[in-house]
């Protein structure tokens, strides 16, 4: 169906990381063990410059931190964004990181970029946070809950890894970092541009800056704790569930002070009863999908059926998933399926699900592919509902 432009799409996942294959990497090193590689990507040009990302740190929606390594790890100060520009002004004679968070819901590029990731489900997608850090600067020893690749964009960073850590690993007393007291150094690496470092969650790592314009990008996953899935799943259960259904008596034992056996049951079987396949992939397709910033506007300019019909008429551009959009979607017992898209559901019936299939597993489409995906009405007010709510654009390429 795609035609041959589409082949080389910056969208299209990598199948290696430098000569390693994405399948041999997925079974062999993928939420198992560290592996550094070399050339891991191939870069044609920097993701973002460095003074649009200083400038992304001055944006109140964007979340950014600026820490400086003066004195004593203890005494390292974290300034949080939204900066001001006499943050970057200010000379500094001690190495510093700037950090911003989720750079992919704000640029194309690097968007692009996280879609390259996507030989994962793309649920499992978190965000693109981009570091630009002096010479000799880092963010201390310290251990993420998720899957990381770190990949060198600018300049020279050394990696150090360490030891597998958990919620017992003892923290360094700092008010704003959580920094392992003991780090025990196992594998060294320098990484220079495009070079590729994937960590597994817990593993305790360490990156210092070994020239000024050190810019690392940290591909980062969603890994949610079985604490957020049980507490987020009784959440999404209890608004569906009537506020006039209360706990009915089972009958009550010899003594009043005993919660019986035969409460404890019935509450089992009303809990146990929830738990159905419709009910978890409803709840589990919005919650994966939610927006990593609600607050975002995505509002497109509204467009309607006649310009619609223009656009596939003239066969040029692409329709492209926006920036900063989840979707996801799960099949119905009826042939549609249920499209989730910034934490919404969304019903399809049978004639719309080749076209979301299509967006929803390439997130960028050949205007010139799109008719036959467009063959139904269905599929066409669907993809102006997706358009006009701002989850997907038209754009040339
Ligand atoms: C960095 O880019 O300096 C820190 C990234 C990380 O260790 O997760
Ligand atoms: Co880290």
């Amino acid at each position: 169906m795609s035609s041959s432009s589409n082949h080389d799409h910056p969208l299209i996942p990598l199948s290696h990381l430098g000569d390693l294959s994405v399948t041999e990497f997925l079974s062999d090193y993928w939420q198992k063990k560290p592996v550094c590689i070399r050339n891991g990507v191939a870069f044609q040009e920097a993701l973002i410059a460095v003074d649009e990302l200083a400038g992304l740190a001055l944006e109140p929606e964007v979340e950014s931190r600026l820490i400086e390594n003066k004195g004593d790890v203890k005494d390292w100060q974290v300034i949080h964004g939204p900066l001001v520009e006499a943050d970057f002004n200010k000379e500094r004679d001690f190495p510093w990181t700037l950090l911003v968070q989720g750079v992919d819901c704000f640029v194309p590029q690097v968007h692009d970029f996280l879609s390259k990731f996507r030989f994962v489900p793309s649920w499992r997608l978190d965000d693109i946070m981009i570091s630009y850090a002096t010479q000799g600067a880092g963010v201390g020893a310290h251990f993420d809950r998720y899957d990381v690749f770190l990949i060198q964009g600018e300049g020279q960073r050394q990696w150090q890894i360490g030891q597998a850590c958990s919620v017992n690993s003892a923290l360094m007393a700092h008010n704003q970092l959580c920094l392992l007291q003991n780090f025990d150094v196992h594998q060294e690496f320098i990484l220079n541009p495009g070079g590729l470092l994937y960590i597994p969650p817990l593993i305790a790592h360490k990156g210092v800056a070994m020239s000024d314009a050190c810019v690392t990008y940290s591909v980062g996953f969603r890994s949610p704790s079985y604490g957020d899935v049980l507490a987020s799943f009784a959440d999404e259960r209890s608004t569906d569930i009537s506020a006039d259904l209360r706990l009915k008596d089972q009958g009550f034992a010899s003594k009043s002070g005993e919660i019986s056996a035969m409460d404890i049951a019935a509450l089992m079987q009303f809990m146990q009863a929830q738990i159905t396949p419709e009910n978890v992939a409803q709840w589990f397709g919005k919650h994966s999908t939610e927006a990593k910033y609600p607050a975002l506007n995505m509002s497109e300019e509204a467009m309607d059926q006649a310009e619609l019909e223009a656009i596939i008429k003239d066969g040029y551009g692409v329709l492209r998933v926006s920036e900063g959009v989840r979707l996801a979607y799960t099949w119905q017992g009826d042939g549609g399926l249920t499209l989730f898209v910034q934490g919404e559901a969304l019903p399809c019936p049978p004639d719309v699900t080749v076209f979301i299939e299509a967006i929803a597993n390439q997130w960028v489409l050949e205007v010139e592919d799109i008719v036959p995906l467009l063959a139904h009405d269905a599929a066409k007010a669907m993809l102006l509902i997706l358009h006009n709510q701002g989850y997907l654009y038209f754009a040339d390429e």
